[in-house]
């Protein structure tokens, strides 16, 4: 019995039709794709391109649908990338290099590196999403970004079906930032990421809730297992698992102001939770800044600001993507209101 991924399997039959994306993402939001194909391999990126109907289509890319908030149902073509695989492309006295498609999870790539004795991806553990979602929004947790640990990735340019590699420059990184969310978003997709650990690895423990578990335990040197342990341990204690409770993670970036915006919010709120830039701006915490503003626990509708983080919005069980938003909005508008600061989401709404 051919599988609807067989390549004998005539393309059109696996473009699917009125398909659900409840279970497709993360926030666990309502809406239908008017169609839909699995993509296995650059191939089938560009059977799409060439593809006298599906060539002409609007396209949305979808990975893991951890960073998007649904609030209509997508008409045209999705392409949900489901490349497989996971391995080591070579080892040199600098460093491990490791390849994987960007269909497998997140979080799968940094536990198999754990597995392999490859450290240098610890950080970053439980960062729900797909490789290949990583590098669009230059995901990051507990001083480590994607792009500290980035090599190079394959992208299908999707109006001339060519495959291109892209360096870190290429890529233009920012802070949960990159091309692919400003001139390449919705023109290319990414198939393959390599991932550069550098050797001699050091731990990455400046963030506080390590040098928390540091002091916790006694452990003064920790191996980069029990980093990974930490880090998941953290993230449990005070992020909602989508599996049980639909989010995107943080919905907000934390706004960076000049230091003159950051002397006077303090001057009128001294406990406001702030970081220097290397570059001189100050990082202030929007997770406090809305906590400050009383929206924890709060609702919209079914959106919901989670108990234990108002940087996170969730899904109490029935949300809509326009509750969502509207919840979103009106923290902004709060948050302005008091602060004079607006807040940019992170995810991407459709
Ligand atoms: N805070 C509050 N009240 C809250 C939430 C936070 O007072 O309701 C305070 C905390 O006490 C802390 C500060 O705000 O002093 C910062 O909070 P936290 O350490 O939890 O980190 P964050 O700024 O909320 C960022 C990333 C996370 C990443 C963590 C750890 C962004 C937008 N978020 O969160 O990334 O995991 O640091 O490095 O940069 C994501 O992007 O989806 C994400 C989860």
């Amino acid at each position: 019995m051919p599988t609807p991924l067989d390549p004998a399997v005539p393309f059109d039959s696996r473009v699917e039709s009125r398909v659900s994306l409840r279970a497709l993402n993360s926030f666990g939001l309502p809406a239908v794709a008017e169609h839909l194909v699995r993509v296995r391999d650059e191939t089938d990126v560009r059977r799409i391109v060439d593809h006298p109907r599906w060539g002409r289509a609007p396209k949305l890319v979808l990975g893991g649908g951890s960073n998007v908030v649904f609030t209509r149902d997508v008409p045209g073509l999705l392409i949900k990338v489901e490349v497989p695989g996971l391995r080591m492309l070579r080892e040199d006295a600098d460093a491990w290099i490791l390849e994987a498609g960007a269909g497998e999870s997140w979080h799968t790539l940094v536990a198999w590196s754990i597995e392999q004795g490859i450290p240098g991806l610890e950080n970053l553990a439980l960062i729900p999403g797909t490789v290949g979602a990583a590098p669009v929004q230059n995901i990051g947790a507990y001083g480590v970004e994607l792009q500290d640990r980035f090599e190079s990735l394959d992208v299908v340019d999707l109006v001339t079906g060519r495959t291109v590699t892209l360096d870190g420059v290429a890529c233009a990184f920012g802070y949960r930032d990159s091309v692919f969310k400003r001139h390449l978003q919705g023109k290319a997709v990414i198939v393959r990421v390599r991932l550069r650990c550098p050797k001699p690895w050091r731990p990455e423990l400046g963030y506080l809730d390590l040098e928390r578990k540091r002091t916790e335990t006694g452990i003064a040197h920790p191996d980069a297992r029990t980093v990974f342990d930490w880090v998941c341990a953290i993230r449990r204690a005070k992020l909602p698992d989508p599996a049980v409770i639909g989010n995107a993670g943080s919905f907000f970036k934390n706004p960076v102001v000049t230091p003159e915006q950051c002397r006077d919010i303090i001057g009128r709120d001294p406990e406001v939770v702030h970081y220097p830039m290397p570059d001189g701006s100050m990082k202030l915490a929007a997770g406090w800044l809305i906590d400050a503003c009383g929206w924890k626990g709060k609702s919209i509708g079914g959106a919901g600001v989670y108990e234990k983080q108002a940087l996170v919005l969730v899904n109490r069980g029935s949300a809509t993507g326009g509750e969502v938003v509207t919840l979103a909005k009106a923290i902004q508008e709060s948050v302005y209101g008091r602060f004079g600061i607006r807040l940019e989401p992170e995810p991407v709404v459709v």
